[in-house]
């Protein structure tokens, strides 16, 4: 059951891509921007229509951009140039993803959808406009708006970033439940342009419009900056009596909406385990205390409580739930003061120990007999140290919790793995969310601990007679909390008359019934003849939900069970036209095809955010030319004799932050499905890779960052040569050098060369001998370039460097526990196995399980 705020935001701007030569303003004019959206029952359709002139006597580029919620679902998209329309299509993400590859083989961009900020994901395209042509951009989207702490929320976020002649967003509500209240906030409303809000409200509808003048929008009236720059939002409830909730039906398909209000709260019984490793020092772990300090005070007297902190260590506050009395309230807020971040991160056993001590205050009979028991777990890094395999601590804590404690995971920042928190909670009937890292960190964490504060409800059941529903979404509740609500849609079987409702849940007290007869002409007729409602607003609504569930479900579910989740959700996103994660809708232009994708949470991970993590201390003694290897915390570790022969210089691996680690400088592939190597070499370095009988020379240069800075392909036989920084990729041939910018995706050939320029991604570089140098442009967590080859196995057995020599005669011999030697033409290293991050694939969040090495020369 997961609970966000809905909200609604979209940026609009159109910019000049390509400058005109005179630096015309606005050469292309957005002459009209329209938002309509439609609101039947909390489900939301918008239609974003962009109309705009190419004023300019030359060709230009347009760009539409707009932010979307990414809990919507893009339903269609086109673009009507000279009165042709240009549609897109939903597709399977496998098919589109060939239409992908081709496009990024033909050197065009793709991916037309990115992750943006907390609720946002931003949809661009940009198209070539002919001189004094106009094109109109229409983007369709669909979303179920969410109750949270008692509202649901429509937030837009204007940003035209220039005037605009037709500019209006226009909104109609209609729930027939009626609208208990409605309003309307902004962050740039003036008085002047409040005259362009009307806002007209009945009994079950609302109409909002918003249309600011040309001269409402100036910032100044001798200036040609807008004003139109921040959030919109609407807010609203509907009305409820004390029934079985509320139930709506057209065509054939039904939906109940349940939030009884005026409940009493269960107490409950809550075991904060905080991440207190090296990474939260400083302003995370003061955020997280604040809000703790905080969170305490709102804990009732009839709840209990304990806190955990873990790095290496768990340490439990108390050895057993306390009673929230204000003296003990007091005791732990001083001991929330206390805690001091450092070490590494031990997730198994923290949430083992919370676990195991819920079991025992429930044993010896210290929680009340009607209470609810939940872990709420904070950390903002992936586990390393005790059980580090996420799938082992997932397994263990799953096994142990036996579905009796709401676990609810929350990751602060980026450097955390959200798929693992996330199957982690869904597993245990919670649910995870990301805590940004931001100024108002504190005041997230105690928002969602707001949500979940307040069960009034457990073991809910929507029954409907058996043989008058079919594809029923889901029905069975575990909890519910004040503020928010219940959705369950159907498609309605037979020809009732009368839809027979029935609802079971305990509340602290009692336990529920309610029960209904609805009558199936009177709740048809309501919606017949509005002109609010589109179509069958309340089939898609039923597809919207399923697909979320599915995917949900999915997510703890395993092998053909899974399988089978996705095909379902697949087919159904197909057959409805919603972009998921399983669909692409591939956008058709004039001269080319591109492909949006919907990002998930997990997309975004390392977008930005700090990291520091430390690994755990790793002290290796040498003792002539042997090494001893051994683990603080573990018994030493003695090398078998000859393990680690180092030929000379020391090899002393310590206790080394993640932010030089993390992101290895190199990872290299070598023969053996297991044998990758994570490879950081320290400064100075000059020469990476020779290979004399190829041609090929790669330098780089390391930042203080301690992350490539620089690097420089060289093919002499060409006379080609490579200069890739941060800022430009520097392509010179025979002494002509030429600027390539970052953001613009091109491919060429040069000398028999085939060079590939990602916008903003990666540029490579290939000849006849198959070998492809590439550089990524890594934007996270701090930016760098990140090195590979493709088809290292064909260079020749001249190759040296740093990095080339260990391209030949370079092996593994046996090695014991996560320890393994590496012969490097003939010089031994001992690595480490360990879990680093992968920056081969674009956007790829995933780690690399590989065999670390550290040279310092
Ligand atoms: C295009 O416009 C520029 C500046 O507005 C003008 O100098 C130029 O002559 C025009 N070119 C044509 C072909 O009309
Ligand atoms: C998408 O929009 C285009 C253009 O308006 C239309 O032709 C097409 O049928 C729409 N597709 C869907 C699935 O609604
Ligand atoms: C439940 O939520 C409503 C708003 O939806 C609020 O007015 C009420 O105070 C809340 N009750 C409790 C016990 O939190
Ligand atoms: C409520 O129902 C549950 C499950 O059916 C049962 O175990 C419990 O005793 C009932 N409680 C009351 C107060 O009737
Ligand atoms: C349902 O409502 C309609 C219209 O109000 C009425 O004619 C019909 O008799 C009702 N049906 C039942 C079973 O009550
Ligand atoms: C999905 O659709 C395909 C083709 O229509 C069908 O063969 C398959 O059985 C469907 N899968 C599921 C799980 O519904």
């Amino acid at each position: 059951m997961e609970r966000q705020i809905f909200t609604l935001w979209l940026i609009f701007s159109s910019q000049i891509v390509l400058a005109d030569p005179a630096g015309q303003q606005n050469a292309i004019e957005i002459y009209s921007l329209r938002v309509d959206s439609k609101v039947t029952s909390r489900f939301a359709h918008t239609v974003i229509t962009s109309k705009v002139a190419n004023r300019a006597n030359v060709s230009q580029e347009a760009l539409f951009e707009v932010e979307l919620p990414k809990t919507a679902f893009i339903t269609n998209f086109s673009m009507t140039i000279d009165g042709k329309t240009y549609p897109g299509t939903v597709k399977e993400k496998k098919a589109a993803q060939d239409q992908y590859d081709a496009a990024v083989s033909r050197g065009q961009s793709a991916g037309l959808v990115r992750s943006s900020g907390r609720k946002l994901e931003q949809f661009h395209v940009s198209v070539n406009v002919a001189a004094a042509a106009k094109v109109t951009f229409e983007l369709i989207y669909e979303e179920l708006l969410k109750r949270k702490l008692g509202k649901y929320e429509l937030l837009i976020k204007v940003k035209p970033k220039q005037l605009v002649k037709h500019f209006q967003i226009d909104t109609h509500i209609f729930e027939p439940q009626g609208i208990s209240f409605l309003e309307t906030d902004s962050t740039f409303l003036t008085n002047e342009l409040n005259e362009a809000l009307t806002k007209v409200q009945g009994e079950t509808k609302a109409h909002i419009t918003f249309k600011p003048t040309i001269a409402q929008q100036r910032k100044r009236p001798d200036l040609e900056e807008t004003l139109l720059d921040g959030d919109f939002l609407i807010r609203y409830d509907v009305k409820r009596s004390v029934t079985a909730g509320d139930i709506q039906i057209v065509n054939g398909y039904f939906v109940h909406y349940f939030a009884p209000s005026e409940i009493p709260v269960f107490p409950k019984n809550i075991v904060f385990v905080i991440d207190k490793s090296g990474s939260m020092i400083g302003k995370k772990i003061q955020q997280t205390q604040e809000a703790l300090q905080e969170i305490l005070d709102d804990l009732n007297p009839e709840d209990h409580f304990n806190l955990i902190t873990f790095s290496r260590k768990v340490i439990a506050w108390k050895p057993s739930l306390l009673p929230a009395t204000e003296e003990n309230v007091e005791l732990a807020k001083q001991y929330v003061g206390t805690i001091q971040a450092q070490g590494a991160t031990d997730i198994n056993d923290a949430v083992l120990t919370a676990i195991h001590t819920l079991n025992e205050a429930t044993a010896a009979e210290l929680l009340p007999e009607q209470s609810i028991s939940m872990i709420i777990l904070l950390t903002d890094g992936e586990p390393t140290t005790g059980v580090t395999d996420v799938h082992t601590i997932q397994k263990n804590i799953k096994q142990a919790n036996n579905e009796k404690y709401f676990l609810y995971c929350l990751g602060f920042g980026f450097d955390v793995s959200y798929t693992f928190l996330e199957k982690m909670a869904l597993d245990n009937g919670g649910i995870a969310r990301r805590i940004y890292e931001d100024a108002d960190a504190a005041l997230q964490l105690q928002s969602f601990y707001h949500e979940v504060a307040t069960p009034i409800l457990k073991e809910i059941e929507m029954n409907y007679l058996d043989n008058a529903v079919e594809e029923i979404t889901r029905n069975n509740f575990k909890l519910l909390f004040n503020g928010s609500e219940i959705v369950v849609a159907g498609k309605i079987g037979n020809e009732l008359d009368v839809f027979p409702v029935e609802i079971k849940a305990q509340t602290q007290m009692n336990n529920l019934t309610l029960k209904e007869q609805v009558n199936v002409t009177e709740k048809e007729e309501i919606f017949q003849n509005q002109k609010y409602i589109f179509g069958n607003f309340i089939e898609r609504l039923w597809a919207y939900l399923t697909i979320q569930q599915l995917l949900e479900k999915s997510v703890s579910a395993e092998g053909e069970q899974q399988k089978m989740l996705k095909d379902q959700a697949l087919n159904l996103s197909l057959k409805f036209s919603f972009v998921t994660p399983l669909t692409s809708m591939v956008v058709t232009k004039p001269d080319a095809e591109e492909v949006a994708n919907k990002p998930t949470e997990a997309d975004n991970e390392n977008v930005e955010g700090k990291r520091g993590h430390f690994y755990p201390t790793l002290i290796s003694l040498h003792k002539g030319n042997r090494i001893f290897g051994s683990r603080t915390g573990m018994q030493g570790l003695p090398g078998s004799p000859g393990l680690f022969r180092i030929p000379s210089g020391s090899f002393l691996l310590q206790r080394v932050p993640l932010s030089d680690e993390r992101y290895p400088h190199f990872i290299l592939q070598l023969p053996g499905e297991d044998n990758i190597v994570c490879l950081n070499v320290d400064p100075p370095l000059r020469s990476l890779l020779s290979d004399p009988d190829k041609g090929i020379e790669v330098t780089g240069q390391i930042g203080e960052k301690l992350q490539f800075k620089h690097f420089e392909v060289v093919y002499q036989k060409a006379g080609v040569k490579l200069n890739v920084s941060k800022d430009h990729i520097l392509l010179d041939h025979n002494g002509n050098a030429t600027v390539l910018p970052w953001t613009t995706t091109v491919s060429f050939t040069v000398q028999g060369l085939k060079v590939i320029i990602e916008e903003e991604k990666s540029v490579s570089i290939s000849g006849a001998d198959n070998i492809t140098i590439k550089i990524a442009y890594v934007k996270f967590p701090e930016r760098f370039l990140g090195l590979y080859f493709i088809g290292s196995e064909n260079f020749s057995d001249q190759v040296t460097g740093h990095l080339g020599e260990f391209y030949f005669n370079t092996h593994f011999e046996t090695g014991f526990g996560d320890w393994r030697p590496i012969v490097v033409q003939g010089r031994n290293y001992p690595t480490n196995r360990q879990a680093r991050k992968d920056y081969r694939v674009e956007s790829s969040i995933d780690t690399v399980s590989c065999w670390t090495l550290h040279i310092r020369p």
